[in-house]
């Protein structure tokens, strides 16, 4: 039972992911940031999300949002592609009102869309995500609601984030399965100028893809579009910025162990950093 909502009146801004992925938009949202507390919770112990069924991800995603309300958090946000195409609207349409109507869940997907009209000459645009976000559509949804002129051609990557999560991105094993994926997404369409890396993990397999990618075309990492997005958000909405503690923090939660899970988090940070186990 819920023994914190509603009654703590401000807290740390919680960071979802499935695994690791997550980290790479807190590294950008804390850099743009630094003032805020924030609190990083890894469902470690059940990823990947990106080959299960939209309940198991949908179910999955409201525990750990439950849980982060539960330690504090006010404002949620879903650094993860697949709980963002796959939960987040159920849970900000239907589950808030119950839970608590004051508290937000934020996703990740809107403010990538965004940015990519700037990014694109070509209109013709590539994603390379999760099989759950390419088969939720949400992308060329959200993208063709915005900017209808741009066509977006996607392709889903199901061992790349295995390969994150088993700290095998730099290895040479790697580079066939890079290779295959930007091959196949390139054949699709060869109008693309501009890839969407629509998955929280493959930042980390970047210098891979760069690699296979030709110069001409623009890569699009999330981050620092999600950084500015929310720090734009917090302008907009004081009500929300008065119930986020300040004082630079950030702690990270798995739900796996903490020695399996510090490894290969000081791998996506690059720093040394302390970590706790936590059951749902
Ligand atoms: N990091 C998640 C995303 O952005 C996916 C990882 C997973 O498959 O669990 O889609």
């Amino acid at each position: 039972m819920n023994n914190n909502v509603g009654l703590d009146k401000s807290g740390p801004i919680g960071v979802f992911d499935s695994g690791y992925g997550g980290l790479t938009i807190l590294k950008q949202i804390r850099h743009a940031m630094p003032e805020y507390d924030f609190l990083y919770l890894g469902d470690n112990a059940r990823t990947p999300y990106g080959t299960r069924s939209f309940q198991v991800v949908y179910e999955y995603t409201l525990e750990c949002v439950k849980k982060l309300f539960d330690m504090g958090c006010h404002l949620v946000i879903l650094a993860c592609n697949t709980a963002s195409a796959k939960a987040l609207r159920t849970i900000q349409q239907v589950d808030l009102p119950r839970i608590d109507a004051s508290r937000r869940v934020l996703g990740i997907i809107r403010p990538t869309v965004e940015s990519i009209d700037a990014l694109t000459k070509t209109r013709h645009v590539g994603l390379l995500a999760t099989p759950g976000t390419v088969k939720s559509l949400s992308y060329p949804l959200e993208i063709n609601k915005l900017f209808p002129d741009i066509t977006v051609t996607a392709e889903a990557c199901p061992i790349w984030v295995p390969l994150v999560e088993s700290g095998e991105s730099g290895s040479q094993g790697a580079d066939f399965f890079v290779k295959r994926h930007v091959d196949s997404l390139l054949a699709k369409d060869n109008m693309i100028d501009t890839i969407i890396l629509g998955c929280t993990h493959y930042p980390l397999l970047l210098p891979k893809i760069r690699k296979y990618v030709p110069e001409n075309i623009s890569i699009l990492s999330q981050g620092e579009y999600v950084a500015k997005s929310l720090r734009n958000y917090m302008y907009r909405h004081p009500e929300m910025d008065a119930c986020c503690t300040k004082n630079g923090k950030c702690s990270y939660f798995t739900t796996e162990s903490a020695e399996t899970f510090l490894p290969n988090a000081s791998l996506f940070l690059n720093e040394r950093i302390q970590a706790q186990s936590i059951s749902l």
